[in-house]
C-alpha cells in the first residue's frame, strides 16, 4: 500500500525549524579581535587540528521533517595559514584580549570531514569558552569523551556533526555550560544507551545548573524525562524534538520562570498534559506536534503575554480552545468557503487546509485567474458546484483535495495541472479522461479512492513527458497493468498496490530508466518474476507481495549475465504470499550490491528519503511487514533494507553467501520448505534488526554467533527441526516463548528464562539423555512467559517508526 503526503504543516515546521537555528547561531556571534595577540602554542594547536580533518562540500543538510536546511557552509579554516600569522584573526578564531589564548572556535559549517579521534587536538586549547562545530560532517566518528578537558565552556554546539555511540558523561562535568547543542536531525546516534537517560537528566540537572538552552533532538532517549529537570532555573530553551521520550513529561517544567521556548515534537509515546495552574509567564514558544499529549487546553495558556506560537497539530487535546489564543492558533476551524475570496482576483495561493470546511467547492473560486496553488486538503468538503468542464482560463497548478468526502467524478478545473493529489476521497467511477488532457502533469496521486474500469491508456503520452509519480493504490481498478511505459523517463514511481489488476507485468516498465519504486502489492498479477528489470539501474524498492506470481527467484542460467539475481540498487524487495518455488543458489546473494555494503563518503545520501525532495512534500510510502506488525512507512529511507521472500514454497538450504548482506535489517524467509542449518554467516549481518525462519524444515542447532548480534531485536525460528542450546546473547532471552515453540530439540537455560520458571532443577545441562531433555524442554517452552519484548537497539527503524506514526493521519 502506498500513500502520500502533503501538508502545509510541514512548510510551518520548516519555518520554525529555521528561526529556531538562527537565534541558536546568535549564541555563536563572536567580537572581532585586534591583530598580534596570538601564541605560538595556540596557533600550532590550532593548526594541528585543522590538519586533522579533510574539507569536503557537504551535501544538502535535511532538518528534522527531511527538508533541506538553509545551510550555507564554506571551508572556513582556509584562512588557516603559517603566512597569516597572528592566529587570532584567523576565520573562526576568537582570542582573549589580554591573554592572547583562544576562548572560542566557530567551525559551523566548514565543511570538515573525518573522525573527531578522542586525542584531538581541539582538548589542548584549553581556555575555550565557546566552541561551535555544527553541520560539519565527522563522519560517524565515536563521541570523544574528553570535552570536560575544556573546563571553561560556556557554549557547546555538536549539533548535525554525525557522531555516533554514546553521549559521554564526562560532559556533565562542564559545569559552566549556559548553551549545550547536540541535536541531530536524524535519530542515529548518539543515544544515550550507556547510562540511563533519566540518570543523565538527573546529573544534567544537578551539575550543569548555568545552562540556559538545551537541544537535544534526535538523540534516542527511549526513557522518562526525570522530575528534576524543573529544577534548571536558568533554562529558557528546552527543544527534544524526536527523541523517542517516553511516558509523562513532568509538567513542572512549564514553572521554570523564565522558560521561553519548549519544543517536544515527534515523541508519540511521551505522554502529558498542560497545568492549569499559571504557567510561567515567559513562555513564547511551545510545540507539541506528534506527541501524546491530552487533556485541555487549559485558559492559563490564553493569557501567556509573549505566547506566539502553540503547535499542538497530531497531539491529543479535546474540549474547547480558549477564545484568548484562537487567534494565535495555525488553523482556525473554518466551516464555510469564505466568501469574502470572490474578489481576490490577484489571489495566487491558497491554502485552507486542515480546516471543517464542509460542502461543495463554489464554482466562482475557479475564476479567480490568478489562482495558481489551491490546498484544500483535510476538509469535509464533498464535491464541485457548477459545470464540471476545464475552466478556459485557469492557471491552477497544484491542486490539492486530499483527505475530504469527495464523492462521485473527479473533476479537473484546469489542464495546467501538475501536482494533482486527490488521495484519501470517495472518488468513484472510471479515472477520467481528463487526467490525459492534462499538459504536463508530473505527480498523479489518486490513491484511497473508489477509481473502476482500467488505468486509461491515453496516459502513455503524459508518460512520456512529464509523469514522476504515478500512485493509484487502493481503489477498484481492474484489467492488467498498461503497457504504456515506454519512453516514461521521469517516472521514478509507480504505486498500483491494492487494487484487481491481472494479466502481466508490462514489458515496457524495462524502459523506466529512472524508476527507483514499483510497487503492486495486492493485485491478482499472474507473471513469473520479472527479470528483465534487472536493467533498471535506479530501483531500489520492488514490491510483489501478494500477487499470483510463480516460478523461480534467479535466473535459471547465471552465465547469461554472470549474476542469478541482478538489481544492482535494490534494496527493498518483498515478493511474499506469491506461490515462487525452486531453491536459491548458495551464492544467490553476490551481487547484491545496495545491502552489501554502504558507501563510506555517501553520507548524506544515507540519510536522505527514496524520491529526494519533491516540491510540495510528496514522498513515495510503503507498507512492509516487520516484527510482526504492518509498519507503514509513510517516507522510505535510503538505508533502509528488508528481504521478505516469507509464504512462499522456496525450498532447498538458505544460501550461505547471504552473511554477504552487511547492510540488511530486515529479513523475513518464514512459511517456506528451507531445509538444511540456519547459514553460520547469519552472524555476519551486523545490522540485521529482524530475523525470520519460521514455519520451514530447518534443522540443526542455531548458530551461537548469533547471540552476538545485538541489533538483533526480533527473531523467530519457531516450527522448524532446530536442537540445542538458544545462543546466549541477550536478544535471545527477550523473545517471546512462541518465537521457540515447535522445535522439539531445542533447550537451555534461557529457554528456561524465556518460557516460564518451572522446575528448574530438571533442566539438564549434560546432552547424554538428550531424549529426555528434548522432552521437558518441550514442556518448558510452551509456558507463556511473563517476559515483555524489548524492541531492538538500533536506530534505523525507529526512525521508520517515527516517521510512519507522526504522519499517519
Ligand atoms: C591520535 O591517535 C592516533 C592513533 O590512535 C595517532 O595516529 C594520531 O597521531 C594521534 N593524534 C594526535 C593529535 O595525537
Ligand atoms: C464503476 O462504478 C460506477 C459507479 O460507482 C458504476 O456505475 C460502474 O458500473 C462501475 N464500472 C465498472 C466497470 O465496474
Ligand atoms: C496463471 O495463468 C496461467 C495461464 O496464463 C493459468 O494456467 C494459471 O492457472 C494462472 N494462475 C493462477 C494462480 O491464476
Ligand atoms: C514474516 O512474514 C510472515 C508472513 O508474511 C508474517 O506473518 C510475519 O509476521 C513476518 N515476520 C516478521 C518478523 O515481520
Ligand atoms: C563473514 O565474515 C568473516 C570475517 O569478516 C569472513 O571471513 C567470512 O567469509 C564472512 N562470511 C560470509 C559468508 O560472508
Ligand atoms: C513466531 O512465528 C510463529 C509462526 O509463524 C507465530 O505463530 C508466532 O506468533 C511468532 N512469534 C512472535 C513473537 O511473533
Ligand atoms: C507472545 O506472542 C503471542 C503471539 O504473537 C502473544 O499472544 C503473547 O501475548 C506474547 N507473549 C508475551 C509474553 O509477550
Amino acid at each position: 500500500m502506498i500513500g502520500s503526503y502533503y501538508s502545509s504543516l510541514s512548510f510551518f515546521l520548516r519555518t520554525i525549524v529555521l528561526l529556531l537555528f538562527s537565534i541558536l547561531n546568535l549564541f555563536n556571534t563572536f567580537a572581532s579581535l585586534t591583530p598580534d595577540l596570538c601564541h605560538q602554542d595556540q596557533r600550532d594547536t590550532l593548526l594541528d587540528f585543522k590538519n586533522e580533518l579533510k574539507i569536503q562540500k557537504p551535501d544538502e543538510v535535511l532538518d528534522f521533517e527531511g527538508y533541506p536546511m538553509n545551510v550555507t557552509s564554506y571551508p572556513k579554516t582556509d584562512s588557516w595559514t603559517n603566512t597569516n600569522s597572528d592566529c587570532c584573526n584567523w576565520e573562526g578564531v576568537t582570542c582573549d584580549t589580554s591573554s592572547g589564548k583562544v576562548i572560542g572556535l566557530d567551525l559551523s559549517c566548514s565543511c570538515l570531514h573525518g573522525r573527531l579521534e578522542p586525542n584531538t587536538s581541539l582538548f589542548r586549547l584549553q581556555h575555550l569558552q565557546t566552541l561551535n562545530l555544527a553541520y560539519n560532517n565527522f563522519t560517524f566518528s565515536p563521541f570523544p569523551a574528553k570535552f570536560h578537558k575544556l573546563v571553561s565552556l560556556q557554549r557547546l554546539n555538536l549539533s548535525q556533526t554525525s557522531l555516533t555511540g554514546q553521549i559521554p558523561t564526562e560532559i556533565l562535568q562542564l559545569t559552566s555550560l549556559v548553551s549545550l547543542d547536540l541535536s541531530s536531525s536524524f535519530s542515529f546516534s548518539p543515544s544515550l544507551l550507556a547510562i540511563e537517560s533519566p540518570l543523565f537528566f538527573r546529573l544534567l540537572a544537578k551539575n550543569l545548573r548555568s545552562l540556559r538552552a538545551l537541544d537535544m533532538s534526535g538523540v534516542n532517549i527511549s526513557f522518562e524525562i526525570p522530575h528534576e529537570v524543573s529544577s534548571m532555573w536558568s533554562l529558557r530553551s528546552l527543544r527534544l524534538e524526536g527523541c523517542n521520550m517516553f511516558g509523562e513529561f513532568p509538567n513542572s517544567v512549564f514553572l521554570i520562570p523564565n522558560l521561553e521556548s519548549i519544543r517536544l515534537d515527534h515523541n508519540p509515546n511521551l505522554r502529558g498534559y498542560l497545568p492549569d495552574f499559571l504557567i510561567n509567564n515567559s513562555l513564547q514558544i511551545l510545540s507539541l506536534v506528534g506527541t501524546s499529549f491530552s487533556g485541555n487546553i487549559p485558559d492559563s495558556i490564553g493569557k501567556l503575554k509573549h505566547l506566539t506560537s502553540l503547535t499542538i497539530q497530531e497531539s491529543n487535546f479535546s474540549g474547547k480552545i480558549p477564545s484568548s489564543i484562537g487567534k494565535q492558533l495555525q488553523c482556525c476551524n473554518i466551516t464555510e468557503f469564505p466568501e469574502f475570496l470572490r474578489d481576490q482576483a490577484n489571489l495566487q495561493t491558497l491554502d485552507i487546509s486542515n480546516n471543517k470546511i464542509q460542502g461543495q467547492v463554489p464554482n466562482w473560486l475557479w475564476r479567480l485567474q490568478g489562482l495558481e496553488v489551491l490546498f484544500l486538503s483535510s476538509n469535509s468538503l464533498s464535491g464541485f458546484n457548477g459545470s464540471l468542464n476545464p475552466l478556459p482560463g485557469s492557471q491552477i497548478d497544484v491542486l490539492d483535495l486530499s483527505s475530504n468526502a469527495f464523492q462521485g467524478p473527479l473533476f479537473l478545473p484546469s489542464t495546467v495541472i501538475r501536482y494533482l493529489f486527490a488521495s484519501k476521497n470517495n472518488f468513484t467511477g472510471e479515472i477520467p479522461p481528463s487526467v490525459c488532457e492534462l499538459t504536463s502533469p508530473s505527480i498523479l496521486d489518486l490513491s484511497n479512492n473508489n477509481f473502476n474500469g482500467s488505468i486509461p491508456r491515453c496516459l502513455e503520452t503524459q508518460m512520456m513527458t512529464s509523469i514522476s509519480d504515478l500512485n493509484l493504490h487502493s481503489n477498484s481498478l481492474t484489467g492488467s497493468l498498461p503497457d504504456i511505459f515506454t519512453n516514461a523517463e521521469r517516472l521514478r514511481s509507480i504505486d498500483v498496490s491494492h487494487n484487481r489488476l491481472h494479466g502481466k507485468l508490462p514489458e515496457s516498465l524495462t524502459l523506466c530508466s529512472a524508476l527507483e519504486v514499483l510497487n503492486v502489492e495486492s493485485n491478482e498479477i499472474n507473471d513469473t518474476f520479472p527479470f528483465h528489470l534487472s536493467s533498471l539501474q535506479k530501483l531500489q524498492v520492488l514490491v510483489l507481495r501478494s500477487n499470483k506470481l510463480h516460478g523461480m527467484l534467479h535466473h535459471h542460467d547465471s552465465s547469461v549475465n554472470g549474476v542469478w539475481f541482478g538489481f544492482p540498487q535494490l534494496k527493498i524487495i518483498d515478493v511474499s504470499h506469491n506461490d515462487f518455488s525452486g531453491a536459491l543458489p548458495s551464492d544467490y546473494f553476490m551481487n547484491w550490491t545496495a545491502i552489501t555494503s554502504k558507501k563510506d563518503d555517501d553520507y548524506t545520501q544515507q540519510v536522505s528519503y527514496i524520491g529526494d525532495f519533491h516540491d510540495y512534500g510528496y514522498y513515495t510510502s510503503v507498507v512492509l511487514m516487520n516484527k510482526g506488525v504492518s509498519m507503514a512507512m509513510q517516507r522510505i529511507l535510503t538505508i533502509y533494507t528488508a528481504i521478505d521472500f516469507s509464504g512462499n514454497r522456496i525450498h532447498g538450504q538458505v544460501p550461505e553467501s547471504i552473511g554477504l548482506l552487511k547492510e540488511l535489517h530486515v529479513l523475513n524467509l518464514s512459511r517456506n520448505a528451507f531445509t538444511g542449518h540456519i547459514p553460520s554467516s547469519l552472524a555476519n549481518l551486523t545490522a540485521l534488526e529482524s530475523l525470520d525462519v519460521s514455519q520451514n524444515k530447518l534443522s540443526g542447532e542455531i548458530p551461537p554467533k548469533l547471540g552476538d548480534l545485538s541489533s538483533l531485536g526480533w527473531i523467530n525460528v519457531s516450527h522448524n527441526e532446530l536442537v540445542g542450546p538458544i545462543p546466549q546473547g541477550t536478544q535471545f532471552q527477550r523473545q517471546n516463548c512462541s518465537s521457540y515453540e515447535g522445535n522439539t530439540g531445542l533447550f537451555g537455560a534461557s529457554l528456561k528464562d524465556i518460557c516460564g520458571d518451572i522446575r528448574e532443577s530438571e533442566i539438564i545441562e549434560s546432552s547424554s539423555e538428550e531424549e529426555e531433555e528434548e522432552e521437558e524442554e518441550e514442556k518448558l517452552c510452551w509456558i507463556a512467559a511473563g517476559i515483555g519484548f524489548a524492541p531492538g537497539i538500533v536506530l534505523g527503524l525507529t526512525i521508520g517508526y517515527i516517521v510512519a506514526s507522526y504522519k499517519q493521519e
